[in-house]
């Protein structure tokens, strides 16, 4: 694989509507720490799971291709469930870089699951998207799935790595509507499908049952990236060229830098949309 840039090392792109693709670049950096990373959000037209699918398909190509352009990578991780079950085959078909896409981990909670029911908690979009029900006829069809859409568990996640205090009482209220059906007693898997809610792991986990797995995407994009890069690769130390980019310049993406900073992430650039 050619490397774009300067420091003749690969690079990749780590694209989501906010700091939900923290979690996927959190198990990239874990399994490749040398690797160097351009995180972007577009907290511009955040959050995704309550936008229309026109308006946000030409979002995704607009801010991908402007962002492309300013910063040369040669992988592309869409690392964003909302974005992914939706954009996947538009970009697929206008660029040429490797992309990998991050959608719910249906297949690994199936297999996973003992009992045969498994949760999936998701933006709403994800939910309602037909890219999603198709996983489950696939991978899941003795499965009974039962699912709930949540953008404000999306917030929380935000306010979280702003450093803000959380409301416990709404992720208390969100756990319960999840394991409000009957069937829910007999859940074991619970699939995060929004790359946000991995960043609520230990939160979530406090109000749901302890038999319940949590799962995510994550670890297998990590894997996937590995993959592509090929094994003729340097390896080194921890990446230092970390970059985050915004969309818009606000205080909440100021408010971020020390979260980034954990993210191994030490410069923080804004980028204007051709
Ligand atoms: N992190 C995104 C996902 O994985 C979506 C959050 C949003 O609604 O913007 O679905």
């Amino acid at each position: 694989m050619s490397s774009a840039t300067q420091t003749n090392k690969p690079r990749v792109l780590v694209f989501d509507s906010g700091v939900g693709g923290l979690s996927v670049a959190r198990e990239i950096q874990q399994r490749l720490p040398w690797l160097p990373l351009v995180y972007a959000s577009d907290n511009g037209f955040f959050p995704y799971g309550t936008k229309g699918e026109t308006e946000l398909i030409a979002r995704v190509d607009q801010v991908i291709r402007s962002l492309l352009q300013r910063y040369p990578v040669d992988i592309l991780i869409i690392a964003c469930n909302t974005a992914s079950t939706l954009t996947l085959p538009h970009l697929r078909s206008q660029l040429s870089l490797p992309i990998v896409g991050v959608v719910p981990a249906i297949k690994p909670a199936a297999k996973l699951s003992q009992s045969g029911v498994i949760g999936l908690l998701a933006t709403p979009a994800t939910v309602a998207r037909p890219y999603t029900h198709e996983l489950i006829r696939e991978y899941a069809p003795q499965c009974d799935v039962i699912s709930l859409g949540s953008s404000e568990l999306v917030q929380i996640a935000e306010q979280k790595l702003r450093g803000e205090v959380i409301d416990h009482k709404s992720i208390e209220h969100i756990a319960a509507q999840l394991m409000e059906p009957e069937k829910a007693k007999q859940m074991d898997v619970l699939v995060l499908a929004c790359t946000h809610f991995p960043l609520l792991k230990e939160e979530l986990s406090v109000y749901l049952p302890e038999k319940i797995q949590l799962i995510d995407s994550g670890e297998a994009i990590a894997r996937r990236v590995e993959f592509l890069l090929g094994t003729n690769i340097p390896h080194g130390n921890k990446a230092i060229e970390n970059i985050a980019v915004f969309t818009k310049r606000t205080n909440e993406a100021a408010q971020l830098s020390i979260a980034l900073k954990n993210f191994g992430i030490h410069k923080i650039d804004y980028l204007d949309l051709q």
